[in-house]
């Protein structure tokens, strides 16, 4: 079966998917191709974007979304995730998941006999990814000679944007403190994607290095869900990352900022950067739901 648990396993429709997601933001898309179709959504960590905008977006297509609280799922009480896999295939014709550990969804995805889309892990984050890119088309009208660069925490969100970018012909750039490089094996993954599309990916945490030529200034919290116990030391060891004036004046003329959201204004961003003619975090929010709308059709339209 099919999933969605990293963007390796879209690597060939990547952009067959945001054409997909582009139509469907048109309104050219046919009525309710999801009709009588249910999707169980399973969250371990608090969300408010990944929660709303598939329930929304599963209802715009026709079908309809259960929200499943790990604290009230048996699973929570120790059933195992094979038999909660079994169960849920009965029941249901795709399962999200926002969970603490990637294994677990890897786990889940192995069992369950319909699609598994994950909606963060703690090594992926792959519709956050379909979403960003959706907005870089959107807002430069092509990926071609574009570089988008993330500032900060080498994390989920990093992982998949490193993965995503030269499918699609992007240069990336990662400006992080030494000790919070992406995944290396991602990294490696991305760097064979790179070399087969002919672009670049460096990863450096010298910022006037990694902020050359650069379109897309990125950026996400310093603390993500799980690593709050570090909250203090990643404070001090980001505290040079942090995307300003200063930092943005290091971009192309025309650059864009964005950010997957919940962010702290004056940690990772100035209130100046995030809510200043640069930022396009709104869209970004919005396009959750257009990118998701399109895998939702992809993975669970018969
Ligand atoms: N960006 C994102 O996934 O937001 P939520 O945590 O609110 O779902
Ligand atoms: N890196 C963040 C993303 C939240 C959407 C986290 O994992 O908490």
């Amino acid at each position: 079966m099919d999933s969605l648990l990293s963007i390796t396993d879209i690597k060939d429709d990547v952009s067959y998917i945001l054409d997909l997601a582009c139509k469907i933001k048109a309104g050219e898309m046919e009525e309710k191709p999801l009709e009588g179709k249910t999707l169980a959504m399973i969250f371990q960590k608090s969300s408010t974007r990944t929660r709303v905008s598939f329930d929304v977006g599963m209802y715009q297509l026709g079908g309809r979304a259960i929200f499943l609280s790990s604290n009230d799922l048996q699973m929570g009480r120790g059933e195992p995730i094979y038999d909660t896999a079994k169960v849920l295939s009965r029941f249901v014709d795709g399962i999200m998941i926002r969970a603490i550990k990637h294994e677990d969804v890897v786990e889940l995805a192995e069992h369950a006999e319909v699609p598994v889309i994950s909606g963060l892990t703690d090594l992926e984050h792959p519709c956050q990814a379909l979403a960003d890119v959706l907005t870089i088309k959107e807002h430069f009208g092509s990926f071609e000679n574009k570089k988008i660069c993330f500032v900060g925490d080498g994390n989920n969100v990093c992982n998949s944007l490193l993965l995503i970018a030269p499918l699609l012909g992007m240069d990336m750039s990662v400006a992080c403190p030494k000790g919070y490089e992406p995944s290396e094996e991602i990294l490696k993954t991305a760097l064979e994607y790179a070399k087969e599309n002919n672009t670049e990916i460096v990863v450096s945490d010298d910022i006037g290095v990694a902020l050359e030529n650069v379109d897309v200034v990125y950026t996400d919290v310093w603390v993500s869900m799980g690593d709050e116990a570090e909250a203090k030391q990643r404070k001090l060891d980001f505290a040079p990352f942090q995307v300003n004036s200063d930092l943005m004046s290091l971009a192309n003329e025309g650059a864009i900022f964005m950010h997957c959201l919940p962010a702290v204004r004056g940690q990772e961003v100035t209130s100046e950067v995030i809510d200043g003619p640069q930022s396009v975090i709104f869209d970004e929010a919005e396009n959750r739901m257009h990118a998701q709308k399109a895998v939702l059709y992809y993975f669970m339209k018969d």
